[in-house]
């Protein structure tokens, strides 16, 4: 062993010893007739003392030890005369009597701080250093901790973990796939999988009954913050259940990571619709940290005159408790907000209720302080609130208002990442209409079941079909997806049908799921976790790039690698692929 203690675990209580410790130089420095280092590893930072009075040469060979050279040092702990309590190894340093250079390092292009001086691209192109600073290295250390813990709770609760394949045909879950051409299989072409899906329903079909994976699943789709090409699930499936089952079972799983991660308690999650969601906060996965509910002021803004009102389909208010002292300028930033291409409103109403009783709107040319009045007692508006209006299109607006309640809740620091607020939200649309394509898409993947009651209307009314799925949000993030699936051949093909795919298609990409569906089928359902998403959250952040140990950037590239590039003619060849 080239260290006899890490550097994060001597103390007081190892005073005198003899020591051996290996680790990175994080910085030195020279004071007076001592030179001292930090020594970093992943465990921590220990100080080591170099004397020119007791030991020049090893005090003037310690003075060129550059940043990040990698080094071992023999020597006796010692009691430190200023002492450093916010650390562990706080109070004590070593006396170093020996030290060997393991390997010299070049400078680093960034500093290896918490608060580093490099930019995003130059510290994604060297993440091996990136990953040594602290912040990062604390979020992997988060990661392995939480993935340790969702398979302590789901072998408890009797799930087994079964790999499945990475080359297989595409899995519909809406985005595009990513493709590697075959070479035995000229002209061929495998589809990476979205999810494993169908392979954890055929392991339904097996009998395998509670099965889970953390599983990379690969989307060609646009990239954000909370999305990455590649990206990991906690994926699961159980068998001879119902959706109640499914929901309690993996609130059991988020509640013990909470516990052993965050160390918070969390009774029964609460659970809403889609519909009361949309209608209360404008999305599928509501923030319920703060307020600011939706108040639907359609039906007490029309007829005055305000023709922006009178055309709107919906009009719609936030209450922004003790918004009143906004200024002019403020809300007039509001109203840019809302204008930006990513919200992309045409306008802002707004109506203060000041701290004397009186109430002033942008539109007070059209409403009084009686109608003002009644906005008031609509939204519960009390002296010093602040009631922000929208209209519009139902969808468009609820959506721009949706973004505009995230907003205030940013700028009011209402979003605190230390508390965590779950929520299922369930009984989602079965469907959702494509104007692109002109036709019905699965709102979650065509293996959702939809709702015994609402079969009926899935000829003439499409829409109006619930399914048998449900989303865990967190903290305004969707961190998981699932639903009850349809087991029976008829059904699938009958939904099939209806998301548009000919019968021979369906046979095509499915027939493999719907000839299992006839050898006994048991009903099942599941459910997928975006494992980085719930890594992200609960280290405090809604990126997850610095939750991944090498993520892609946003244009879908690994700098570090520099991948994707171009290959060889040679290779191209052999996989029979002839470029333009
Ligand atoms: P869904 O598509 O909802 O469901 O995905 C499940 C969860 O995966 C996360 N997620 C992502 N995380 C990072 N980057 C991405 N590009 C990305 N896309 C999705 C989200 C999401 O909630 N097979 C179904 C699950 C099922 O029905 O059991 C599925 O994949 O947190």
């Amino acid at each position: 062993m080239l260290r006899t203690h890490n550097l994060g675990e001597l103390n007081l209580e190892n005073i005198n010893e003899n020591v051996t410790l290996s680790g990175w130089v994080q910085k030195s420095r020279d004071l007076g007739g001592m030179t001292f280092i930090d020594l970093r590893d992943r465990y921590g930072i220990t100080q080591l003392v170099f004397n020119l009075e007791t030991n020049s040469d090893l005090c003037l060979q310690a003075r060129k030890l550059g940043r990040e050279f990698v080094i071992q040092v023999s020597g006796r702990v010692i009691e430190r005369s200023s002492k450093n309590k916010n650390i562990f190894t706080g109070e004590i340093e070593i006396e170093v009597n020996k030290l060997i250079i393991l390997n010299p390092s070049k400078t680093p292009p960034f500093t290896i701080e918490t608060n580093s001086d490099g930019g995003d691209e130059l510290k994604m192109k060297y993440r091996y250093l990136d990953i040594r600073r602290e912040p990062i290295k604390e979020n992997l250390i988060l990661r392995h901790k939480v993935s340790a813990c969702t398979r302590e709770y789901l072998n408890q609760e009797g799930f087994i973990e079964v790999e499945t394949p990475y080359l297989i045909k595409s899995t519909p879950e809406g985005a595009r796939d990513f493709i590697v051409p075959s070479r035995m299989n000229s002209q061929q072409f495998y589809a990476l999988p979205q999810s494993p899906q169908t392979f954890k329903q055929l392991l339904m079909v097996a009998g395998m009954d509670k099965y889970y994976q953390i599983v990379k699943c690969f989307r060609d789709e646009d990239l954000r913050s909370d999305r990455q090409p590649e990206f990991t699930q906690i994926d699961c499936e159980m068998s001879f259940i119902e959706q109640e089952d499914i929901l309690n079972t993996f609130e059991g799983l988020t509640r013990h990571i909470l516990k052993k991660i965050k160390d918070v308690n969390i009774d029964k999650f609460p659970r809403m619709t889609y519909d009361t969601a949309m209608e209360l906060y404008g999305s599928d996965k509501p923030d319920i940290r703060f307020e600011m509910k939706f108040v639907d002021l359609t039906n007490d803004c029309k007829g005055n005159d305000f023709i922006v009102f009178d055309k709107a389909e919906f009009i719609v208010g936030i209450n922004v408790k003790e918004g009143s002292k906004f200024s002019r300028k403020e809300i007039d930033k509001l109203v840019d907000y809302v204008k930006s291409p990513q919200v992309g409103s045409s306008g802002l109403i707004y109506c203060k209720f000041n701290d004397d009783g009186t109430s002033k709107s942008s539109v007070d040319k059209f409403f009084d302080e009686k109608s003002r009045k009644k906005w008031a007692e609509q939204a519960l508006c009390e002296k010093g609130d602040l009631l922000l209006i929208m209209s519009g299109e139902k969808e468009k607006t609820r959506k721009a208002m949706s973004a505009l309640r995230l907003h205030m809740a940013e700028l009011l620091n209402l979003r605190n990442p230390e508390e965590f607020a779950p929520l299922w939200v369930i009984d989602f649309p079965l469907l959702e209409w494509n104007e692109e394509a002109n036709r019905y898409n699965a709102m979650h993947h065509p293996f959702t079941s939809p709702k015994k009651e609402d079969i009926t209307k899935l000829e003439n009314d499409p829409a109006a079909v619930r399914a048998n799925a449900y989303d865990l949000v967190l903290n305004g993030n969707e961190i998981g997806g699932g639903s009850i699936r349809i087991h029976d051949k008829k059904l699938q093909k009958l939904m099939l049908k209806h998301l548009g795919f000919t019968d021979e298609q369906a046979q095509n990409q499915f027939g493999f799921l719907t000839e299992a569906f006839e050898y006994g089928a048991p009903p099942h359902g599941g459910v997928a976790f975006g494992f980085d998403r719930l890594c992200a959250i609960l280290g405090g952040s809604e990126s997850i790039r610095d939750f991944i140990a090498f993520p892609k950037n946003n244009s879908g590239r690994d700098i570090m690698i520099d991948s994707p590039s171009s290959i060889d003619r040679a290779q191209l060849d052999e996989l029979n692929i002839k470029l333009k």
